[in-house]
């Protein structure tokens, strides 16, 4: 058994353990990967300030995020095709996340379906909604989150329109994985992922398949998406979906002040300051330099999350010393999960814990309620000084 130490053992694992086309999938950024690249090196342009001498008996990573107790400031993201990770991968970490006390969200893309989540676990998981043109569905997909039990509702609205990741084009990415000379011989070096699919639940969209008029087949992610993916949706129908759900809503995606300014109008109970991973608008800031213009404007206000770059303790340390209530993790889990299923999952979140309870200590704090900007050290022009 390999020793895992961090995020990046994990990730190694991944690779090696997991499809390519999946693997890449996951890996990658919109079109040059700026932004993705600088998701995770602008953490290490902030640093923390270590003090000594400081009673560090009873530490606690736990919190509160949208008013639920979390055993530390990190929920898992929403991530499309999970289940094509590992077999049942949204039922595996989504039982890793319940077990560790932390939020699990379901992807409208997901593998496994709301139901099938909810049927595998026994509290409330939070469902991510991405709008598409047939209202109807919409609608549906709403009613079917609260028969389940979901406690939030996540609005995704950075992806109305999908940003283009090469290797998504040049792998054919589809899922299930369409049997091509060149899938076939990677498939075959990946013997134990085949093995865990062929007793899989599921092996499609469990959201969408047979639950749409007139698709049986949404193995095609980039065409359906395209088809599917509502232009239109703005604040009016934002506000529309907010009312159907009836309950807590987090807003994704908000990466400008004047946006966030927008999500409070709308009566959004958290925001999710996010780039999608570096998958969206290649160029946008990372979401850790965005944070702290969007939480002068709205901080005081409305709960504000973080996602995008997080790959350690430190890097939700900063997150959350920075001013964000929590934070997200996206290809953290998915690293563990590929690696080991539900373990992976609980082991990413094990060394996330590990490594944010031990940084936290070493500041001199023993509770998340004493972090504050006075324990980092962020460089006067990180924030940027822009023309126009
Ligand atoms: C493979 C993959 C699939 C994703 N699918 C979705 C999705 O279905 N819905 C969504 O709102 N965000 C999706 N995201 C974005 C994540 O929710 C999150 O914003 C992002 O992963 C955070 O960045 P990180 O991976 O650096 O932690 C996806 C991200 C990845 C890596």
């Amino acid at each position: 058994m390999p020793v895992i130490t961090c995020i990046d053992d994990l990730k190694r694992l991944h690779e090696r353990r997991t499809p390519r086309m999946f693997f890449d999938y996951c890996e990658s950024g919109s079109w040059t990967e700026q932004t993705f690249r600088e998701n995770t090196s602008d953490f290490d342009k902030i640093y923390l300030r270590q003090r000594v001498a400081v009673d560090m008996s009873g530490r606690s990573t736990a919190t509160q995020m949208i008013g639920q107790d979390v055993s530390m400031p990190v929920a898992l993201a929403p991530v499309g095709l999970t289940g094509m990770q590992c077999a049942d991968g949204e039922i595996k970490a989504a039982r890793a996340a319940e077990k560790f006390g932390v939020p699990f969200t379901l992807s409208t893309m997901s593998i496994n379906s709301i139901e099938e989540v909810a049927e595998a676990t026994t509290k409330p998981f939070w469902f991510q909604l991405y709008t598409m043109r047939d209202e109807d569905y919409v609608r549906r997909l709403i009613e079917r989150a609260k028969a389940a039990g979901c406690s939030a509702l996540v609005i995704t609205l950075d992806l109305q329109i999908l940003g283009q990741r090469h290797k998504d084009l040049k792998n054919g990415l589809s899922a299930p994985p369409k049997l091509t000379a060149k899938t076939i011989a990677n498939l075959m070096t990946k013997w134990s992922w085949g093995l865990g699919m062929l007793g899989a639940k599921r092996r499609n969209f469990g959201n969408i398949v047979g639950h749409v008029d007139g698709i049986s087949d949404a193995a095609d992610l980039g065409a359906w998406t395209a088809e599917q993916f509502d232009p239109t949706l703005d604040w009016g129908k934002i506000a529309k979906i907010k009312e159907l759900w009836g309950g807590p809503v987090i807003l994704k995606g908000i990466l400008d002040a004047e946006d966030a300014k927008m999500a409070l109008q709308v009566g959004a109970d958290a925001i999710i300051v996010s780039n999608h991973g570096g998958r969206q608008l290649d160029g946008a800031l990372s979401s850790i330099r965005a944070l702290p213009s969007i939480l002068d404007a709205v901080g005081d206000q409305v709960e504000v999350h973080l996602d995008s770059g997080i790959r350690s303790g430190q890097d939700i340390l900063k997150a959350v010393s920075m001013g964000a209530k929590g934070t997200f993790i996206g290809r953290a889990f998915v690293y563990g999960l590929g690696a080991m299923g539900e373990k992976g999952v609980t082991t990413a979140l094990e060394v996330l814990h590990r490594e944010l309870d031990i940084s936290m200590a070493l500041c001199g704090r023993r509770r998340i309620d004493e972090l504050g900007r006075d324990i980092l050290l962020v460089p006067e022009d990180f924030g940027g000084r822009w023309q126009g």
